[in-house]
């Protein structure tokens, strides 16, 4: 199985977003957090930034949306161009007609579940998307420890599309080094989010060694 590192400019340098860009071109994705200061108690930016982000990245774009009411505010990021657009399943009214509309428009759809939200009624929903975000810390705020025990979730996640069939990515997002990253790939995940241990040193030796990691432990 192949993996994708997908660094988060939650820890890049934000006066910098171009260069900071160029430094993980060797990533698959680039993840975008939107916060807006409801959803999680911390604001980042909104539409404006992901089309100038969309206008300069050389690797497409992951949005994951920490923000209410995705229903009105999601299909906004696909039409920009976003590769993937992921909402909370906490957020959303309607997750069905959401992932409906996002692929419309051309987006991949993804569905995030926060640590305690529990995956069992979203099994049915599978196939609606083309990714879920088991989130590994509390949404809001990048530089938190990796919560083991969201791993099972992971795990019932990875016998549910396996077992179906399903081309699902299956993403980690929270505290993920080239430590945890072992951990969330022998659990199931195949994407794998990484914010502060990507920036945080030279970013191309990063997303080497994160991929490496991966790789080695994937199922
Ligand atoms: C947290 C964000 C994450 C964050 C991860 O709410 O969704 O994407 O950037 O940062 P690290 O890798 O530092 O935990
Ligand atoms: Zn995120």
């Amino acid at each position: 199985m192949s993996v994708r590192i997908n660094p988060s400019i939650l820890a890049a340098d934000f006066a910098n977003f171009e260069s900071e860009l160029g430094r993980i071109a060797s990533a698959d994705l680039v993840h975008v957090d939107i916060m807006d200061n409801h959803f999680v108690p911390n604001l980042t930016f909104g539409l404006g930034m992901v089309e100038r982000l969309q206008a300069v990245s050389s690797i497409p774009l992951d949005v994951h949306l920490m923000i209410d009411d995705p229903d009105r505010w999601a299909p906004g990021y696909a039409e920009l161009g976003a590769f993937s657009v992921t909402f909370h399943a906490e957020a959303a009214r309607d997750a069905t007609a959401l992932a409906r509309r996002l692929r419309d428009i051309g987006a991949r759809a993804g569905i995030a579940l926060k640590p305690c939200t529990d995956v069992e009624p979203y099994l049915d929903l599978l196939p609606e998307f083309d990714q879920v975000l088991v989130m590994t810390v509390e949404p809001g705020f990048g530089g938190q420890a990796f919560m083991g025990e969201t791993m099972p979730k992971l795990a019932r996640l990875r016998e549910a599309v396996d077992a179906h069939g399903l081309d699902v990515w299956l993403q980690v997002d929270g505290g993920i080094t080239e430590d945890t990253i072992v951990i969330a790939a022998e659990s199931g995940a195949d994407t794998f989010v990484a914010g502060s241990s990507v920036f945080r040193g030279e970013p191309a030796e990063q997303i080497a060694a994160l991929r490496a990691a991966a790789s080695a432990h994937s199922h």
